[in-house]
């Protein structure tokens, strides 16, 4: 028996992401109580409660059950990883017209359920859809949370890992703006070991484009090859409602609401944030060249266009 309740997290789309996102949350946490799992699909739902109640002896006693939309009502966290994904090919820009569709159907029974916590989306286009919950719910901004540029600053740490021939451990840096094409690299505010890279080496333009290069076209290479990427991003939605759930103050980056930061407002977009029990305690605005200021204001224009066209 347990002898004090710690958190309740839901998790609405069990497919390549939720389920991969269930099985990293109950490895990195003791605080959960419960996990609910939802999807359209509720025998896959079913089946995935009971596959990851085998690991619960190894790591804590954790109930788990498919369930509906109502069981949001007392839950601390509900995860959003439901929607279409990417097929070769596509942006992620392409979905946005499914997936604000679906969105709708999810955020409205949530809200009406009585649902108190704080969202996290991951669905693509992330950004807009974060958008879109936070106007959907009327939840205050700081409850509503996307995964952002988080998988993105992790492949650009990897990338230049392998180029710098260093652990990834010491290298701080961060992708900023959409989750997606117009994402940028923060060059100039790269630390190694807490020192600026600046100082300690040069990277080349050339090194630089091809870096950013390659962070654009990673998750289109891995879905070419495997048909979905996950353990990047479940990952990083763990680390999220972590955060939420242990109140860890962390800073992350993640989709945050600008609200006058970079000269920019009404948008979510990839910029990092303090992360607590309230959601975002902070959104930490970064101090960027006038360059890169350009590009995360040329990605808010992208994503206001993408807003204004959606149909659904
Ligand atoms: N933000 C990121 O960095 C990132 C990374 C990878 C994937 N994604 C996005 O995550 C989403 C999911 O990707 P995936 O690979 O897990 O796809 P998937 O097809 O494997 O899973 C999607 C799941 O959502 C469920 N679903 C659909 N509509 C639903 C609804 N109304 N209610 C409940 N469940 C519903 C489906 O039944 C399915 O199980 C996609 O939009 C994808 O683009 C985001």
């Amino acid at each position: 028996m347990l002898d004090t309740y710690r958190h309740k997290v839901v998790l609405i789309g069990d497919g390549a992401v939720g389920s991969t996102f269930a099985f990293s949350l109950l490895q990195s946490t003791n605080e959960i109580d419960e996990l609910v799992i939802v999807d359209r699909t509720k025998a896959k739902a079913e089946g995935d409660a009971l596959d990851l109640a085998d690991i619960t002896p190894l790591t804590s006693p954790v109930k788990l059950y498919a369930g509906d939309y109502a069981d949001a009502a007392d839950a601390d966290v509900v995860v959003i990883t439901a929607g279409i994904a990417r097929k070769p090919g596509e942006s992620r820009l392409d979905l946005v017209n499914k997936n604000a569709t679906i969105l709708k159907t999810i955020i409205d029974p949530i809200v009406a359920s009585g649902f108190a916590g704080v969202f996290i989306i991951s669905s693509n286009p992330v950004d807009i859809l974060t958008t879109l919950a936070q106007r959907i719910s009327g939840f205050p901004k700081e409850r509503v949370i996307g995964t952002g540029t988080s998988l993105d600053s992790l492949r650009l740490r990897v990338l230049l890992s392998k180029k710098l021939h260093l652990s990834v451990n010491v290298i701080d840096a961060l992708m900023l703006g959409e989750h997606g094409d117009t994402s940028f690299a923060a060059f100039n505010e790269i630390t190694i070991g807490g020192k600026p890279l600046t100082t300690l080496t040069a990277l080349s333009s050339t090194d630089k484009a091809e870096i950013e290069e390659a962070v654009h076209q990673a998750g289109g290479k891995i879905i070419t090859n495997k048909g979905a990427t996950f353990y990047g991003i479940a990952k990083c939605l763990s680390a999220v409602t972590r955060a939420i759930i242990e109140n860890r103050n962390i800073v992350l980056p993640i989709s945050a609401p600008l609200d006058g930061q970079y000269g920019i407002e009404n948008i979510y977009l990839g910029t990092p944030a303090i992360i607590n029990s309230q959601g975002i305690g902070q959104v930490i605005e970064y101090p960027l060249t006038a360059d890169e200021v350009e590009k995360m204001r040329q990605s808010a224009i992208t994503m206001q266009e993408v807003l204004a066209n959606i149909e659904m």
